[in-house]
This record gives C-alpha cells, sequence and structure tokens, in this order.
C-alpha cells in the first residue's frame, strides 16, 4: 500500500516523523507494508527537522493524484481551496483519503462523502476532532450499540488554555492570550479559537458521528470567550463552585437534539473541570454504557500526527469500512433552532 502526502506542514512533519520512527510497527500491524511514497508543499526547502528522502518531496500534487500507484492520499493542507479539489480528485481518481480538515467536512460533508460512497472509498478523519484523542472512532465503533445521549466536549485547546490560565495565574484575557501566543499555542490570529469557531466546526463532526445528522454552523448557537473576565471565573468558582470553560453541546431530548458552543458553567467537581491547559476532554454520555470521557492532547504535531497515521492503517486494514451514520439517528426528529438572544 502506498501513501502520498499533500501538506508537510506542523502535523505532516508529524506523520512523516512517525513513518520513519515505526515503519516497521505500521506494517506488523497492518500486515501489509504500508509506505509513505510521496510528500507534497509547495515549500519544500525548509528543513522540517525530520529526515526525507529527497527523491519523495515534490511540488506537483498531480504527483500524488494522478499516481496509479498510491492508495491513500493524506490531505493536511488545512482550509477549504485547494483542499476541497485535492480530496474529490483523489476520490474521482479510486485513491482512499486521510485529513484532518474539519473546516471542510463541516461545510462540504455531503458532497465528499457522496463522491467517496460512490467510489467506493473511504474518507477517514480521526485527527480532525480533538487531535490525538480516538473519539471519532469510539463514537462510530465502540459506542455502536449506544443511543447516544449527549456529548459535552472541551475541544479547543487555545481557548481552555486562556480559561484555565485566567483562572490559575489570576491574569486577564488578553495578557493570557499573549502568554498562549509566545508558547506558540494560540494563532497569531487566534479570532476562530476565541470566537468557538473551530470548537463549532468540531461539535459538526461529532454531531454527525453521534447523532448522525448533518447541522451546518449557521444553525449552531455560537459564543465565544472573548467577553469573559476574570471577575467572572472567580465569581463562578468562589460563589458557586463551578469552573467556566467552552463547551460545545449536542444533547438529545425527546426527541429534538440542542446544540451549541458557549462559554458554560462546569461543576468544580465534574470531570470536564479537571480538563486544563491545552488538553481537551469529551465527555459522551450512551443509553448502554452511561458516561464516558475521553482526554489527551487535542492539537500538536505528534499527538494529531498518531491519529492521521492510525486512520492509514486502519484503511490498509478495511478498506470497506463505512460510517454507519449514528446509530441513534432515526432518534433525532428535530434541532432546536436557537435565537441570538436565546
Ligand atoms: N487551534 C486548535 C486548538 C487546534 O486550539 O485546539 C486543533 O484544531
Amino acid at each position: 500500500m502506498k501513501v502520498g502526502l499533500i501538506g508537510f506542514g506542523t502535523i505532516g512533519a508529524g506523520v512523516v516523523e512517525i513513518f520513519n520512527r515505526n515503519q516497521e510497527l505500521i506494517n506488523r500491524k497492518t500486515g501489509r507494508k504500508v509506505e509513505l511514497k510521496r510528500v507534497v508543499d509547495l515549500d519544500i526547502e525548509t528543513p522540517r527537522g525530520v529526515e526525507i528522502d529527497p527523491e519523495k518531496l515534490s511540488t506537483d500534487a498531480d504527483d500524488i493524484l494522478e499516481d496509479p500507484d498510491i492508495d491513500i492520499v493524506i490531505e493536511l493542507i488545512g482550509g477549504y481551496e485547494p483542499a476541497r479539489s485535492f480530496i474529490l480528485r483523489a476520490i474521482e481518481n479510486g485513491k482512499h483519503v486521510v485529513t484532518a480538515n474539519k473546516a471542510l467536512l463541516a461545510r462540504h460533508w455531503d458532497e465528499i462523502m457522496s463522491a467517496a460512497s460512490e467510489k467506493g472509498v473511504r474518507v477517514a478523519f480521526e485527527a480532525s476532532v480533538g487531535g490525538g484523542i480516538p473519539v471519532l472512532k469510539a463514537l462510530n465503533e465502540s459506542l455502536a450499540a449506544n443511543r447516544i445521549q449527549s456529548i459535552y466536549g472541551i475541544i479547543n485547546g487555545t481557548a481552555n488554555y486562556i480559561l484555565t490560565g485566567m483562572a490559575s495565574e489570576g491574569c486577564e484575557f488578553e495578557e493570557v492570550l499573549r502568554e498562549a501566543q509566545r508558547l506558540g499555542y494560540a494563532e497569531r490570529d487566534p479570532t476562530f479559537d476565541i470566537e468557538g469557531h473551530d470548537t463549532a466546526q468540531k461539535l459538526i463532526i461529532l454531531t454527525l458521528l453521534g447523532f448522525g445528522v448533518y447541522v451546518p454552523e449557521e444553525k449552531l448557537h455560537v459564543m465565544g470567550i472573548s467577553n469573559i473576565k476574570r471577575h467572572d471565573i472567580e465569581y463562578a468558582l468562589e460563589e458557586l463552585n463551578h469552573t467556566v470553560r467552552l463547551l460545545a453541546a449536542a444533547r438529545l431530548e425527546d426527541g429534538e437534539l440542542e446544540l451549541w458552543v458557549m462559554p458554560a458553567l462546569v461543576p468544580a467537581d465534574h470531570l470536564l473541570s479537571s480538563v486544563t491547559g491545552v488538553y481537551n476532554g469529551i465527555y459522551i454520555e450512551g443509553d448502554f454504557t452511561g458516561p464516558v470521557m475521553f482526554y489527551g492532547k487535542g492539537a500538536g504535531r505528534r499527538a494529531t500526527a498518531s491519529a492521521v497515521v492510525a486512520d492509514c492503517m486502519d484503511i490498509v486494514i478495511n478498506p470497506e469500512k463505512r460510517i454507519p451514520m449514528g446509530p441513534g439517528f432515526e432518534a433525532v426528529k428535530s434541532v432546536r433552532e436557537f435565537s441570538r438572544t436565546t
């Protein structure tokens, strides 16, 4: 099996590192020789701190998309275009796809999944939510016998770092944000993380797998954390015994699915309150399992690359696997509409 990687950025370099270090293990666990054949990026000169045969590098995506020898295409360039076109072309050419691109999936789910289904190939996307945390596979497989009742997630490391930093250091929002940027946890333009859009896109994917319904971001109630003051966090803890977390919620009640992203009060003794710093936590209630909780690194080169390579291995082992589209989805009769003033 041959793999082509488009996007030799932070996570792409992590993928190369895993293939370098764990090649034998990958082969042994899949029972096949799985080779990273080609790596494409517009910039193939800047050193990434990983060893790679220069023969494998190319600046032309066609070297992967049009190579009949390549079975799996990893897309790690992010954003909508050209990622969407590359993925659709890979599918059209009969290749399986692995992606971490939550924005693209959250907006173009139907188009991409219909194309994959027509061609009989897989699109795997564990890395799109929760980095290295195996939450999507759990929703899809390990919890498959359950009707999912609720999902609560702290799924943005930047926002969580800021909120928990404000609490532990007694600092205001701007100060912790600057520190997060200095440490490389927050983007130079952190709007997307702070205003809840990254969380919303991940919630859309969790909702697809947990409840089998696609709800576009425009229909979600999304509120970020930029208005949270140190005083709010202190008051919540000291007077109410709650922490403040940017929470994504999907909750089914009497057939109505309620979806929102907002700063929420979490009881101080709840497991989600113990999720601090850049870590993510996802709390899921199934009707038979009761609550289960996932915790770990929701971003970063090594953790996210781990999910990407595991998806490649899963495709090698089971190229026929399909997404059952949520075991409880027939239970969703409506999606609650929020007005901006709700
Ligand atoms: N910016 C995201 C975060 C990275 O802070 O969690 C992973 O999607």
